[in-house]
């Protein structure tokens, strides 16, 4: 065999395909679009599950691509085997209702035989049970000999997702001889031992699974192929697995290089150098695709993997962060293929080493509560950990689940899931509830759309704000119906329309349909499944299916839209030009009211940054740049230096919107046509939302008057309330907070003398029990530091003693406890005094042995709470 590194091998087989036809692409994004299934694209046919259904039109009926992939449903066991991973790159071609299982197989067998020279003799086959067709195709036109070709059941040979395309497939495997064999003479394919390797699938993709496990046939047979780079360049070069080829080397290399350990040495730092070796390349692709860290979704996985390769990063004795420097070696490596690693270095790093940091802040401290609770089992001769535990340690520490399990499993012991996923579930629960409190949505009804209409509403709302059209088709609930009668809501589909449905971030128009039978308002526009839909409520009369009606979209809201949305672009390129490059948009909403913009950057804007930038925005619209609109190719438009989001795919024509010279950006949204329009642009908040991502809300034109205008009311009510003239606020409040300073120190002195006016009668009364001095005490007029001075003044007086002070107002009590140490020795635990004293009062609290702080609300029954003191530290000292 030839050795080709895993480079040249990609290279071959894109080449390759080219040649025989196909389109060939960039790695799609490994963030999937549109995809409510999957979470991560886990194979090449992923991001092209639309052309497999037929829901959308594929550039070309062929294509072939490099696609990058993180799979994490093993993900407990990387690193232990050095078969795992969760990254990987797979090679795959594809037809879209052209070529079939003959063109399948015979370029397969020529890449295999002709391209990287693999002997005929070292190759194996696998069908479907029944696929006579394809069986026969390997016999009598490859020339495969029967007793190579072996049939397999569902479990090898039939590929699918949990839902979407799939079907029956057909698997090359390679022989890798003797040496690798179980020793069983039946050794074939489909054995488990590491004799025969499957490298390359070819799924003949013939159905469509549905989220209920229906199989539906699909209206063309389609090809979808993959092979796993990683392990077709092992294959070949005879290394025992992936981790022993190059780069991959390179990186374990350099993970030697910072731990002064040897791969290969000791079976447990393997194990963790495995770990890195694989996470750290999921990690860079994940952020480089815009993912970020987060407790949820996608930035969940990317946690997880951080945290995890961190964690054995300390196991191998690395003392700092290191993953962030460790990147560098991923992006040098495969940067070639994937630029926009090289593009997005910085962010990289950044992101991860922000990551890592936060994580190094709490993993000792979890590290040692975890050990503490593993204490706690073993000597309770428990083997489960509580699940509410393991949530604590989620939540607060930030132990994702399986890092705790994986601690667990060193010691044999397990967690209980169910409870922490219940804990988890929960907590979502009061996030979900607080969100929607937020945002209540007529659009997350459980309205089915798919409804069967094939007319396509022809969007006019570019070019202008009335029209005339007709109604198409009207919706409510999940039914089409013919009319819709006074007061009612539905969703109407019309002919033509003006109304621009929520998009990229845009909210959707509002406005009127009338003519003169009916009024109905449009509370909204949105697009489902490619339909342009306008939810009515109709105020008088009747709408039918049929009815020519006059469409107005409400005008005033639409031009504070654009306002917003014209000003965003603003904003983009004033971020980019104050900040740096690496700032790129993370996400946008743009309302009437405001806009709101999440971009990626690593720390806090400055008061100074905040004011050049909403500087630099209203220096444009003084400026009254003019507004471009074009539509034209997307290269035409790169070429032009438009800003598109790196991984979106965009459609044959694209949208840019050129302000001048100054932004230049793809967009379909609605825009003013000179920036002048957008009036005053003020910055309201700037914010961090996660780990490298910020937001700013700002407002424009009307609100950012109205705010001018509020502003200056309160301005005029601080200067009635603290009667002084507007120029003279602020030097009137440093006077007055001057003044706070000086009366709270006064309230401190005189707290102090009072505390030591009640010291004298308070010594007087103290018991001795069993040689401890018990001091209990209410004291009147005193808040809760004055207390605490008070407690520590008598400890000063006292030898062995502990104090139990309360204090009541407005009905709320107070309780302070403080001990000296030779009490605490002797077993005096004020924690848990005051827990206990508490409660009488109707209240809790606690702390440490020598310090604690509590609270209720019985005030009448503080006495009798003090008095259990007495019994409590009897009982601490007998212990
Ligand atoms: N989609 C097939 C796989 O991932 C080719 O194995």
């Amino acid at each position: 065999m030839e050795k080709y590194n895993l480079h040249e091998i990609r290279k071959k087989y894109l080449d390759f395909f080219e040649n025989k036809g196909h389109l060939v692409t960039n790695s799609f994004s490994l963030v999937p679009k549109d995809d409510k299934n999957l979470l991560l694209i886990i194979a090449g046919m992923a991001p092209l599950k639309p052309y497999f259904l037929g829901t959308k039109k594929p550039p070309k009926n062929r294509m072939a691509t490099c696609q990058k992939c993180v799979r994490t449903s093993d993900i407990e066991n990387v690193g232990k085997t050095d078969r795992h991973g969760t990254f990987f790159e797979m090679l795959g071609n594809f037809s879209f209702g052209d070529y079939f299982k003959r063109e399948a197989i015979n370029w397969a067998w020529e890449f295999m035989t002709k391209q990287l020279n693999i002997s005929k003799e070292k190759l194996w086959v696998s069908v479907y049970l029944d696929d006579d067709e394809a069986y026969n195709i390997w016999n009598n036109e490859i020339g495969v000999s029967k007793n190579k070709i072996v049939r397999l059941g569902k479990e090898d040979n039939f590929w699918e997702l949990e839902v979407g395309p799939c079907g029956p497939s057909s698997e090359i495997y390679i022989d890798r001889g003797e040496k690798y064999s179980c020793g069983d003479e039946n050794c074939k394919p489909g054995c488990e031992c590491d004799r025969f390797v499957e490298v390359w699938n070819l799924v003949f993709s013939q159905f469509d699974k549905d989220e209920l496990g229906n199989y539906s046939e699909l209206l063309n047979p389609n090809i979808d192929t993959g092979m796993g780079l990683e392990r077709i360049t092992a294959v070949l070069n005879d290394a025992d697995n992936i981790f022993e080829i190059e780069p991959i080397r390179t990186i374990i290399k350099e993970i030697e290089k910072i731990t002064n350990k040897k791969y290969k040495n000791n079976n447990k730092d393997d194990v963790s150098i495995r770990v890195i070796t694989d996470h750290i390349r999921a990690i860079c692709f994940l952020v480089s695709d815009g993912v970020i860290p987060s407790n949820e979704g996608r930035g969940y996985v990317l946690r997880r993997l951080i945290r995890r390769a961190s964690r054995h990063g300390k196991l191998l004795g690395i003392k700092n962060s290191f993953l962030s420097n460790l990147s560098d070696v991923v992006i040098e490596n495969w940067k070639e293929f994937y630029s926009n690693l090289e593009d997005k270095r910085l962010q990289i790093k950044k992101i991860i080493k922000i990551e890592e940091d936060k994580f190094e802040e709490t993993i000792d401290q979890g590290i040692e509560i975890l050990k503490n609770y593993i204490d706690d089992m073993k000597n309770n001769n428990e083997t489960i950990l509580n699940g509410y535990k393991a949530f604590k340690l989620y939540d607060t520490y930030g132990f994702p689940l399986d890092l705790t399990k994986e601690i667990l499993e060193d010691e044999k012991l397990d967690v209980d899931e169910e409870q922490f996923n219940l804990e988890m579930e929960n907590q979502k629960n009061r996030a979900r509830s607080a969100r929607d409190k937020d945002n209540k949505n007529n659009w997350d009804s459980d309205a089915d759309f798919n409804f069967k209409i094939n007319t396509k509403t022809r969007f006019e709302g570019y070019e202008k704000l009335s029209t005339e059209s007709k109604v198409i088709a009207i919706i409510k609930g999940s039914q089409s119906i013919d009319t819709l009668s006074q007061n009612e809501e539905g969703y109407v589909l019309l002919e033509n329309s003006p109304f621009y449905a929520e998009s990229g971030g845009q909210v959707g128009d509002k406005g009127i349909f009338k003519n003169d039978k009916f009024k109905a308002y449009v509370i909204d526009t949105q697009k489902k499944n490619d339909k342009l839909l306008h939810l009515v409520n109709v105020g008088h009369g009747h709408l039918k299916i049929g009815d020519s009606l006059e469409a107005h979209v409400d005008r005033n809201r639409r031009l504070d839209i654009a306002r917003n949305h014209s000003a965003t672009h603003l904003l983009h390129k004033a971020l980019k030009n104050t900040l740096g490059q690496h700032v790129n948009q993370a996400g946008s909403l743009v309302t009437d009211d405001r806009l709101r913009f999440d971009f990626t950057h690593f720390e806090s804007l400055t008061k100074d940054e905040l004011n050049k930038i909403e500087r630099e925005v209203n220096e444009k619209i003084w400026n009254s740049l003019g507004v471009e609109v074009v539509e034209t190719s997307i290269n035409k438009a790169k070429d032009m230096g438009a800003t598109a989001l790196f991984d979106e795919k965009y459609g044959e024509k694209v949208r840019v919107v050129k302000m001048d010279d100054y932004t230049i950006e793809l967009c379909g949204g609605t825009h003013v046509n000179n920036i002048s329009q957008i009036g005053m642009f003020k910055i309201l908040t700037e914010s961090g939302i996660a780990s490298g991502v910020r937001r700013i809300e700002a407002i424009t034109g009307r609100k950012a008057y109205e705010f001018n205008l509020s502003l200056n009311d309160k301005l005029n009510t601080l200067s009635d309330v603290l009667k002084t003239n507007k120029d003279n606020l602020i030097d009137k409040a440093h006077d007055i907070m001057d003044e706070v300073r000086n009366l709270q120190k006064q309230i401190d002195s005189l707290n102090s003398k009072l505390a030591n006016s009640k010291l004298d009668n308070i010594l007087e009364n103290v018991y001795n029990i069993n040689g401890v001095n018990v001091v209990t005490k209410k004291i009147d007029g005193i808040d809760i530091d004055g207390l605490r001075q008070l407690g520590d003044k008598i400890k000063e007086k006292l030898d062995k003693a502990v104090i139990v002070l309360s204090t009541e107002k407005n009905g709320k009590v107070n309780f302070i406890a403080t001990a000296t140490e030779d009490a605490v020795k002797s077993g005096i635990h004020c924690g848990n005094i005051i827990r206990e004293v508490a409660k009488i009062t109707g209240g809790g609290g606690g702390g440490r042995p020598n310090m604690a702080q509590a609270g209720g609300n019985e005030s009448s029954k503080i006495e009798e709470a003090l008095d259990l003191v007495k019994s409590l530290v009897e009982s601490q000292l007998n212990k």
